[in-house]
């Protein structure tokens, strides 16, 4: 069971003597905003950074403002919580590897494709675990972004669906996502670097112990529904098996379990890859929109 997080603000004492984060929680399902904290004095601060990793555990995604930070403060602070990794379609910051560039501009209107509900490269055997976003261009207005308790998700499924994808696998894929757009060789050159994983479709959150929901839009196909429970000839398969998939994928849409962030120059937002995903909105006007992330190595789910 996902145990519902308490309403009312709090207020969470760190080891420093003249240093107090206030935490108020953005929605009964997920999402809280921390205050009274430099992510750059969490950078040199262990301590610190393990009371941001508790509240990271139990609200899933944490907002700060006006974090007016250093780059190399961007990737000290997200190295407390593990290794980072480059993206192989987004480039990363020369000086900084591991922060990649998440900028849209006006001058390439053909880079304005944004989002669909997604956990973090969950094509790689090992997603991440957690991801760093700060704002450094913000459109005047729009371009937010949304987070999904994928917990959350999994604990309202009807008892029969829970059942039925108890023990089910699926494929995740980079080429049937970033790779549709390419010409075939670069296509096939993409997937001989990054061959598909496969994942439960439900996976246990390592450190809370959480049954997550695991498909998103990298999730191509169940390699395993074909058993005879499931399929009594062909056309169960193609379509039970994939029917049953979009209303898995859809279940993030459901905005019971969604947080809405606007974000400001020198916002930031964390979140727990393992048991989110997120929808970057592309509601603005052709103009600046620039994100810098830190994505931090993750295990293998189980
Ligand atoms: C992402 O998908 O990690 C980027 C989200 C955003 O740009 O808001």
């Amino acid at each position: 069971m996902t145990t519902m997080i308490q309403t009312a603000p709090a207020v969470i004492k760190t080891d420093s003597l003249t240093r107090s984060l206030k935490v108020e929680q953005l929605t009964c399902s997920i999402g809280a905003e921390v205050r009274n904290v430099s992510l750059a004095a969490a950078a040199r601060d262990a301590g610190l950074a393990a009371e941001i990793r508790a509240l990271l555990l139990a609200h899933k995604v944490l907002f700060f403002r006006d974090q007016d930070i250093e780059r190399s403060d961007h990737v000290a602070f997200s190295r407390h919580f593990g290794e980072l990794e480059d993206h192989p379609m987004t480039g990363s910051d020369p000086d900084h590897p591991g922060l990649i560039r998440i900028y849209k501009s006006p001058e390439a209107p053909a880079d304005r494709y944004e989002n669909a509900w997604h956990c973090d490269a969950t094509w790689r055997e090992k997603p991440p675990m957690a991801a760093v976003l700060r704002c450094v261009a913000c459109p005047p207005v729009g371009g937010d972004t949304m987070w999904a308790n994928m917990a959350l998700a999994y604990e309202k499924l009807p008892a029969q669906v829970q059942e039925q994808i108890a023990e089910l696998h699926a494929r995740h894929s980079i080429e049937a996502s970033f790779g549709a757009a390419m010409p075939i060789e670069k296509r096939h050159a993409l997937h001989a670097q990054f061959p598909d994983a496969e994942h439960p479709v439900v996976r246990t959150h390592p450190e809370t112990g959480e049954k997550v929901l695991f498909v998103n839009a990298f999730t191509t196909h169940f390699t395993d529904f074909h058993i005879t429970r499931h399929v009594r000839y062909g056309q169960d398969m193609t379509h039970g098996g994939s029917e049953l998939l979009r209303y898995l994928q859809s279940q993030a849409f459901i905005p019971e379990y969604q947080v809405r962030f606007r974000w400001q120059l020198n916002s930031v937002a964390m979140w727990d890859n393992r048991c989110t995903q997120h929808y970057a909105v592309m509601d603005y006007p052709p103009c600046h929109r620039r994100m810098e992330r830190a994505t931090i190595v993750g295990d293998a789910p189980f």
